[in-house]
């Protein structure tokens, strides 16, 4: 026995300073073993089988053959299949997607939706049986089209407001000296992580333990409970390390597939989606149709904003890419309307993706803030700050910090945007025209109540529990950091133990909120076992355990407008005769909280900017009209930035800490993308004069544009 106070008891002030991932060496050699990976004795294998029309009924599922097929087990289908509670509000505070309810009844909804699962000894053998498998249907004719007049469009009503209007547009529009009105498109996109959608599910003394990849392991174990109808302290779910979510990696059909074949078959089941089914099952970003009209007075004060964007969903899942909700936090006007439309059409359900809303909606705003500046001759950086709100424009709330002022200052010196010659079309290098762009970047910055456990060991060390998600961000690392600033020991003597709902309900690593969710939770225990901790004490063999649930504390917090803030700069080179663009240098700058792992969260602010990028010259899910299925649902017909399409990309941030977090944590995850292509976008136009308003911005739009048009 020994005492856990006697070893180094100094303020480390590990937060703030880079660290590698904890778990860095177990990834990198192969040690880290993701959920479809795992060994279990008598592991069965399941093959998801999809639905080959995009709208109709199922007529017969021919089961009899494929069960005589090598190593077939059973055969899951809507006429077999136990049935499911899918009729409830869950902890995000959204019904489920019925994808992830397979086999419920005989309608099909859209291209690629689960209508069986083969379940065999072998994957080998499952996918061969489900290939074999014959399915009938009653095709019906299909709608896939989004357009920005569908007669379907509607506003929306749910939990959070559709619409929100002040002030008398048409009055303020008129009395405008400049005025843009413009249409902006963004296609559908992709989450595409590297790690499938994999979850293995067993029965284990009474408990049903699923093995999974997702974004939070009590949210995954509260939906499966409720939709099973099972006592939730049934339900284990564990999601050790996962190769990335971007959104899409909560309850799908992988885990309830999975956990209805071990159910039946009484032993463990492994459902592992194919890059093509992830294409269908798990999500995706909406494509947007959306109209931006701004109305400045001469000096570019805007006296008139109304941004209404239109995206599309499943007819199964109202799911809304809110892309208008944006213009709330960024700009204020005398007249001030943002409307966020949805039209449902026979297509999968889209989801969360990283920066829903803010990602496609910035894309519009900061473009046409780009258009206003232009009309206004005021330089865009001034535009903006000319337009900088006191307090929230909707909401009335002040801001809890809003530097995006000194995100401009920092990243206009960085940059060198000082010496910029407004004019478009003037710069030329050879074939290359040049060109610069700037967009301002927001995303919310929230908290969720969560719970965690910080056990002071005999030895010295201290143990951290808490049911987090680290989908490839660094949390483990980050929460390893704040256990040992609030304990006041050296992080090597802190180990956190994340992805397991027996940890007790924690926030998802979802919404940029994770890191500072479960920090505050960790914070919180961390801090009042310190005090518990006598000095020379003794710490029994057992442990010394604190728990702490921040609900309380989350839900006393003072009504602010809180936002993570940032400024986006991108150089672009565009050959209008091959119709190439090319970005040559990103620079951006956040104010985004205290940064609790500088060489982390420089990685995952970098990845945002490079989606951004992605986002504005490649990313396009194109649906073929006539099957309601997509084009090379596959990373080769997808196109994604990769290596040679990415330059220097830079991001740095301004001192920014959150006045009313426990450490002063906003939230990193999604602003990265925010305005990133935006910024691209202007500096097509700065380099060739001509106004790109549907992204991608792809060669043959660039080579039919032409330029430069000055
Ligand atoms: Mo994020 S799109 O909330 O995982």
């Amino acid at each position: 026995m020994t005492t856990a106070t006697s070893g180094r008891t100094t303020v480390t002030g590990a937060v703030g300073t880079a660290h590698t991932r904890v778990e860095g060496r177990d990834k990198v050699t192969g040690a880290a073993r993701y959920a479809g990976e795992i060994p279990f004795a008598g592991l069965a294998h399941g093959w998801l089988v999809v639905s080959t029309v995009a709208r109709g009924r199922i007529l017969s599922v021919e089961t009899a053959p494929v069960l005589d097929m090598p190593g077939v087990l059973t055969v899951l289908h809507h006429g077999n299949a136990p049935r499911l509670e899918i009729d409830y509000i869950g902890s995000l505070g959204v019904p489920p997607d019925p994808t992830a309810a397979v086999f419920q009844n005989d309608r099909v909804p859209h291209a690629g939706w689960p209508v069986a699962l083969v379940v065999a000894e072998t994957p080998e053998q499952a996918r061969e049986a489900a290939e074999a498998l014959v399915v009938t249907y009653e095709r019906e004719p299909h709608d896939i089209a989004l357009t920005a007049d569908h007669p379907d469009a509607y506003p929306v009503d749910g939990h959070m407001p559709g619409v929100t209007q002040k002030g008398d547009l048409e009055a303020e529009l008129a009395a405008s000296a400049h005025v843009v009105d413009v249409e902006y498109t963004t296609p559908e996109e992709h989450h595409g992580m590297m790690e499938p959608h994999a979850a293995t599910a067993r029965w284990d003394g009474g408990r049903l333990e699923v093995v999974d990849s997702n974004q939070g392991t009590s949210w995954v174990a509260d939906e499966l409970a409720r939709m099973f109808s099972l006592d939730a302290s049934v339900v284990r779910v564990r999601s050790e390390h996962v190769g990335g979510g971007f959104g899409s990696k909560g309850i799908r059909a992988h885990q309830v597939s999975a956990v209805m074949a071990a159910t039946a078959l009484q032993r463990p089941v492994r459902v592992v989606l194919t890059r093509r089914q992830m294409f269908s099952l798990t999500g995706y970003r909406s494509p947007t149709t959306q109209r931006v009209r701004l109305g400045a007075d001469p000096d570019g004060r805007l006296r008139a904003l109304d941004h209404r964007s239109l995206s599309r969903t499943s007819t199964v899942w109202e799911f809304v890419e809110p892309s208008a909700g944006v213009a709330r936090v960024m700009y204020d006007a005398d007249a001030h309307r943002t409307a966020n439309e949805v039209v449902r059409l026979d297509v999968p359900s889209p989801s969360w993706m990283r920066g829903p809303g803010e990602a496609p909606g910035s894309f519009a705003l900061e473009a046409a803030l780009d258009e206003l500046a232009e009309r206004c001759g005021v330089d865009p950086i001034e535009l903006r700050l000319r337009n900088e709100p006191g307090l929230g424009p909707v909401s009335g709330l002040p801001f809890a910090g809003r530097n995006l002022a000194a995100c401009f200052r920092e990243g206009a010196r960085r940059f060198g945007w000082a010496d910029r010659d407004p004019r478009p079309g003037m710069r030329r290098e050879g074939r290359w025209l040049l060109g610069t762009g700037t967009a301002a970047a927001s995303f919310p910055a929230g908290a969720l109540p969560s719970t965690a456990a910080v056990t002071a060991e005999a030895d010295g060390t201290f143990t951290v529990r808490i049911a987090a998600a680290d989908i490839g961000t660094g949390a483990r690392t980050a929460l390893t950091l704040v256990a040992a600033d609030a304990l006041r020991v050296t992080p090597d003597r802190v180990r956190v133990r994340i992805g397991d709902s027996d940890f007790g309900p924690a926030g998802i690593a979802g919404g940029s909120m994770g890191t500072r969710s479960w920090a505050w939770a960790v914070t919180a225990a961390a801090g009042e076992l310190r005090h518990r901790l006598l000095p020379g004490g003794v710490v029994p063999p057992e442990g010394i355990t604190v728990r702490s649930d921040t609900t309380a504390a989350i839900g006393a917090l003072a009504r602010k407008e809180r936002h993570s803030f940032g400024a986006q700069f991108a150089e672009v080179a565009v050959d209008v005769t091959t119709g190439e663009v090319r970005v040559r240098r990103m620079l951006g700058i956040f104010a985004a909280g205290r940064i609790v792992n500088p060489l982390t969260a420089r990685g995952q602010l970098v990845g945002g900017m490079i989606w951004g990028i992605s986002m504005a010259l490649h990313e396009e899910a194109v649906r073929d009209g006539a099957s309601g299925g997509l084009y090379g649902p596959d990373l080769a017909g997808y196109h994604v930035a990769t290596h040679a399409d990415v330059p220097a990309v830079e991001a740095d941030w301004v001192d920014d800490p959150d006045p009313d977090d426990p450490v002063g944590i906003k939230g990193i995850g999604e602003v990265g993308i925010v305005g990133a292509a935006a910024a691209v976008a202007n500096a097509v136009w700065h380099a060739t004069g001509v106004r790109h308003r549907s992204l991608p911005i792809r060669p043959d739009r660039v080579l039919e544009a032409g330029g430069p048009r000055v």
